[in-house]
């Protein structure tokens, strides 16, 4: 006999990336940023007053609440900031989609989804892609068809890195009749000349709510940090009633205000992504394995034919060197490999030109 929830009892729980704690190992498989986080973080965490831990923190962050709605040009009834983007999406679900409605999100994409789906007893439907990893034509009438409450779209996509056109998510925003949460994890790593941007949209849409973390962009996966951005009747739920009392804890509010106000120093660490990632393409398409082009922090390459991801991947493993391998359709014959540093890259090229003999 158990005591858990039936739908917990069925479920499985989400599978992290492994986490070694050992210097040594090259890690390409969590998209974290290979660069430090910011001075000033480490500036802040110095002169932090552990004093100050007596007493609890401000339940709502109102200091780094104050740096996101002006680095967004929002306000911070705008703001909704939370232990990570994963508890951001978890309070989505609570907050926004009852026990047996339907969550919509697309196949593949980042693999919580489900996860979270099913502990909240939501039925997840998953929309499948098209052959080039683009949203189906009749996406929005998919989606009002099967009566969905929200729809998720992981943008710029993982695992592939493609990005959707901010018009797409204007249309879907204004015909589909749900909740359009879009998961922004790696928006961070776009390239600047497409000007891409899906903030504005939020002061026509208010059924618009996007995603955002200093994990990937900020080099701070270890603090814990994300925010939402959403009208304010939107987040307003989210920040009054379904909210722990006190989601973020003081050092996390803190350092997290300090690395959104060091917007040069992050944005110089997004350039030096993006020209490695531009540089690994090529070298990964040079030595025959099938890259897609991405906007974000990571790669989705396909293996040569008649060899194996998985092993691949575990040769890899054998060398110290981690990227992911999905057991997932579609991604079976791929390895999704995290830009690293430059010295990081050239030994995944090395280590991949001796498994793969090229
Ligand atoms: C697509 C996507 N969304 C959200 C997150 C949440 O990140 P975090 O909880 O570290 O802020 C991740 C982390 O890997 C991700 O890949």
């Amino acid at each position: 006999m158990t005591l858990e929830r039936p739908n917990i009892a069925a479920m499985r729980g989400y599978a992290p990336g492994e986490q070694p704690q050992d210097a040594g190992t090259i890690k390409l498989n969590t998209n974290e940023n290979p660069y430090p986080p910011s001075p000033d973080v480490a500036a802040a965490l110095r002169e932090f007053d552990s004093a100050t831990l007596r007493r609890y923190p401000h339940p709502l962050a109102d200091e780094f609440r104050q740096v996101a709605a002006k680095l967004h040009g929002l306000s911070i009834d705008n703001v909704i900031p939370t232990n990570g983007g994963d508890e951001l999406l978890r309070l989505i679900l609570t907050t926004f989609v009852a026990e047996g409605e339907t969550v919509a999100t697309t196949k593949p994409s980042y693999s919580l989804y489900p996860v979270l789906a099913a502990i909240q007893g939501a039925v997840l439907s998953e929309i499948d892609l098209d052959d080039d990893w683009s949203l189906p034509n009749d996406l929005i009438a998919q989606l009002n068809a099967l009566g969905a409450k929200a729809f998720i779209l992981v943008n710029p996509h993982a695992p592939t890195g493609r990005l959707v056109d901010a018009n797409v998510v204007a249309d879907i925003a204004s015909r589909f009749e749900g909740l359009v949460v879009i998961d922004e994890a790696y928006i961070d790593f776009v390239s600047p000349e497409l000007n891409h941007d899906c903030v504005p949209l939020l002061a026509r849409f208010d059924n618009l709510l996007i995603l955002r973390t200093l994990s990937k962009g900020y080099s701070l996966a270890g603090l814990r940090f994300g925010y939402g951005l959403a009208s304010p009747s939107l987040a307003a739920p989210v920040l009054f009633k379904t909210r722990d009392s006190y989601n973020t804890d003081a050092i996390s509010q803190r350092l997290a205000a300090a690395a959104l106000g060091s917007q040069d120093y992050a944005s110089n660490t997004w350039e030096r992504v993006r020209e490695s990632r531009t540089n690994l393409h090529a070298e990964l398409e040079a030595m025959g394995l099938d890259t897609l082009p991405s906007q974000s922090n990571f790669l989705l390459s396909k293996m040569p034919e008649g060899v194996s991801a998985q092993a691949v991947y575990l040769q890899l493993k054998e060398r110290g060197i981690l990227v992911r391998y999905f057991d997932q359709d579609r991604l079976r014959d791929k390895l999704r490999i995290s830009i690293g540093s430059e010295s990081e890259n050239q030994r995944l090229m090395a280590a991949l030109r001796e498994i793969l003999k090229t």
